[in-house]
């Protein structure tokens, strides 16, 4: 049975791949190591915590004793790396816990992995999720490939940069066999509601602004998270030892539009007037250093992998619209407490 270690996998993505390995594959054992932060919810993989090939192993990646531990004791024989800090906002106010997390917890990671297959190299693999972000941002026209250069610009997107760096190194210094795959926008089910797309359909559902950062110009390329997930499995299995792939959804939005089709979404949903919910756009105070557009050219998947996103943007916003108002109780025990403060120190500025 091959172990395999998904870090991060109470969070949004990870829980999302935690569901696809554990149901896909009956011959592997799945270890999913999360610290639970503020992100991580293990409500998440409720459906699946009973699996009989699934283990949750609550840890610090930023403990490199424990990594290493845990190396010992279990014998990973790949990994899929996501356990990070991964909101921009977040980075601007506190970019040491991002720092700490994206990129001493992955060489933690590296180090650990490396010392336990350091003998034999055959059939491991280190495979580490990252961002569009670390390629900067696009004027108007362009794409990001696997060949554009880093230019990272907030401390979440150099963080993340840093990391892929040392997770190439790691492969050129030491020989680890790994794959580094860099995707755009997610959306979907289960995603904290920090982030544009749950952030306004929680506060369209309660009657409260939609906060729209500058003039809501800014062009972001939105996948559907199990798009995303379905990527993973294949980079995983089929990828070449040292490659990147770029993944993104070919659907870019300026927010401004996007919220419009999510407030037309949710007027229908919610029996509302025609042009109800819109009401509540705000124009608040931008974003410190916002990138103004990101857009994947994901050629090199497709033509060498097969890889294609399944659903259209109007279908994924409307499952993700239904999966929110069926799931008001995932919804309520994340936005009291520690939310509302969060919320409040964040938008009380703008
Ligand atoms: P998320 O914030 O929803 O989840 C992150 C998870 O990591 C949480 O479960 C959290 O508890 C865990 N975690 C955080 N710090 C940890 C630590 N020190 N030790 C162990 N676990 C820790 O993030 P997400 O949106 O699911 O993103 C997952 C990964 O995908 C990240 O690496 C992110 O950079 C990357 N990514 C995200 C997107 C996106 O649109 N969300 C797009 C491209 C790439
Ligand atoms: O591109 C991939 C990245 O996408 C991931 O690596 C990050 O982990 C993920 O958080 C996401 O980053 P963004 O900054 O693009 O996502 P966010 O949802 O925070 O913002 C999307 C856009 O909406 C961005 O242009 C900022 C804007 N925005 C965001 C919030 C939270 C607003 O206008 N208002 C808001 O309240």
């Amino acid at each position: 049975m091959k172990k395999i270690l998904i870090t991060g996998g109470a969070g949004f993505i990870g829980s999302h791949v935690v569901r696809l390995f554990t149901e896909t594959y009956p011959n592997y054992h799945i270890y999913n190591l999360d610290a639970l932060t503020y992100a991580g919810n293990l409500e998440n993989l409720k459906d699946i915590e009973q699996k009989s090939n699934y283990t949750f192993l609550k840890a610090d990646i930023t403990d490199a004793d424990k990594m290493n531990a845990l190396f010992t004791e279990y014998n990973f024989d790949g990994v899929i790396h996501l356990a990070a800090e991964s909101h921009v906002d977040r980075s601007i106010s506190d970019p040491l816990a991002f720092i700490k997390t994206n990129i001493l917890g992955t060489v933690n990671l590296l180090n650990a992995a490396n010392e336990s297959w350091k003998d034999n190299m055959d059939n491991k693999l280190f495979y580490h999720i990252s961002t569009d972000e670390v390629y900067g941002s696009l004027g108007e026209t362009g794409l990001f490939t696997e060949t554009t250069a880093y230019d990272p610009r907030s401390p979440y997107s150099s963080s993340k940069a840093s990391s892929d760096h040392l997770v190439r190194a790691y492969h050129h210094t030491y020989g680890m066999p790994i794959v580094i795959s860099n995707c755009s926008n997610n959306y979907g089910p289960n995603q904290f509601p920090e982030k544009l797309i749950p952030l306004s359909i929680n506060n369209i559902k309660n009657k409260k602004p939609i906060p729209i950062y500058g003039k809501g110009e800014n062009i972001r390329d939105w996948l559907y998270v199990i798009d995303h997930a379905r990527a993973i499995d294949l980079i995983y299995h089929q990828g070449k030892n040292g490659e990147t792939y770029n993944i993104g959804g070919i659907n870019e939005w300026t927010n401004i539009d996007l919220i419009h089709k999510l407030c037309e979404v949710m007027d229908k949903k919610l029996g509302r007037k025609e042009g109800e919910s819109a009401e509540l756009i705000t124009f608040v105070k931008d974003r410190a250093g916002h990138d103004m557009r990101y857009a994947i050219d994901a050629n090199k998947l497709t033509s060498e992998l097969g890889w294609q996103p399944s659903l259209q943007f109007e279908e994924g916003i409307e499952k993700t619209v239904d999966w929110y108002l069926a799931n008001e109780e995932w919804l309520n025990n994340i936005i009291s407490g520690d939310y509302e403060k969060y919320y409040n120190k964040q938008y009380s500025e703008r």
